[in-house]
């Protein structure tokens, strides 16, 4: 799907895999200069590397994006490379430890906190004035359906994830007369490394089966959504929670 960021600058963390690999594909694709940052290195590297083929514009930035200073760093080398900011999305995120919550470790709650919620703040706090400074744009903060419903065995994703719908929202009120927008995005389970890795077969299958459409989803779904967010055809669409969940939420 394409749109017309042509001119626009866009920070995708989170872009070396999966979903915000597609994002970061589908920007270049339509024309923006993309900042693909992400904690694995050669993974960003891959994605710029395809969009560079493609005729597209990206650069590599490493960051932990639990680190408010390197956040901040990021958007300041995104400003410094490409002379401003307009669009950015908040994706990076782990699945984090599997245990009941009387059961669920204490570092292993601070650790996806920090990544899946935290960062989504830090973003937010460093990209808004960049994006007002370049005369407004939007930002996507990447939930799940874990944003609105439960999930046994994964209460830290799930609090992260409902907290991160809140902070939208919050956010999205405060600067919807200043030009930007910004919004959350509901993905059901997508085919990306994030489940394969920790998934096994059955349970691979287990949530699949959870989706009317009786499939996962692609991680170029969830970017179409994405980037029509970002884009200046969603120009009424602000402070809301968006889902691509192949009718999971329906149930
Ligand atoms: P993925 O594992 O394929 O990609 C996540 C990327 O984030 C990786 O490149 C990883 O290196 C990076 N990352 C992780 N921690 C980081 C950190 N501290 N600093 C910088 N980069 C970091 O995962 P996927 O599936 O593409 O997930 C992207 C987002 O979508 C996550 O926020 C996830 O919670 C969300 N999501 C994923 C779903 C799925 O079923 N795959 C469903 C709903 C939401």
């Amino acid at each position: 799907m394409k749109f017309d960021f042509a001119g626009k600058m866009a920070i995708v963390t989170g872009g070396g895999s999966g979903i915000g690999a597609a994002i970061a594909r589908q920007l270049a694709a339509s024309g923006a200069k993309v900042v693909v940052a992400d904690r694995d290195v050669p993974g960003a590297e891959q994605v710029v590397a395809t969009i560079v083929k493609a005729g597209g514009k990206a650069v590599t930035y490493e960051v932990d994006v639990a680190d408010a200073v390197e956040v901040e760093a990021m958007v300041a080398f995104t400003t410094k490379t490409y002379g401003g900011l307009h669009l950015a999305v908040n994706n990076a995120g782990i699945g984090g430890p599997s245990a009941a919550t009387a059961d669920y470790p204490i570092d292993g709650w601070h650790q996806v906190i920090n990544v899946n919620l935290n960062s989504a703040f830090y973003g937010l706090k460093y990209e808004i004035p960049a994006i007002l400074a370049s005369g407004g744009g939007s930002i996507v903060n990447m939930a799940s359906i874990l944003g609105t419903l439960g999930f046994a065995q994964a209460p830290a994703y799930v609090a992260a994830k409902h907290a991160m719908v809140g902070l939208t929202k919050t956010a999205a009120i405060e600067y919807a007369k200043h030009g930007i927008r910004i919004n959350s995005v509901g993905p059901g389970f997508i085919d990306t490394p994030l489940l394969s890795k920790h998934l096994d077969q059955a349970a691979l299958a287990y949530v699949t089966g959870l989706h009317p459409v009786g499939r996962l989803g692609t991680a170029e779904e969830v970017a179409a959504l994405t980037c029509f967010l970002l884009s200046d055809e969603a120009s009424f669409i602000t402070g809301s929670y968006h889902l691509v969940d192949g009718g999971y939420s329906a149930q």
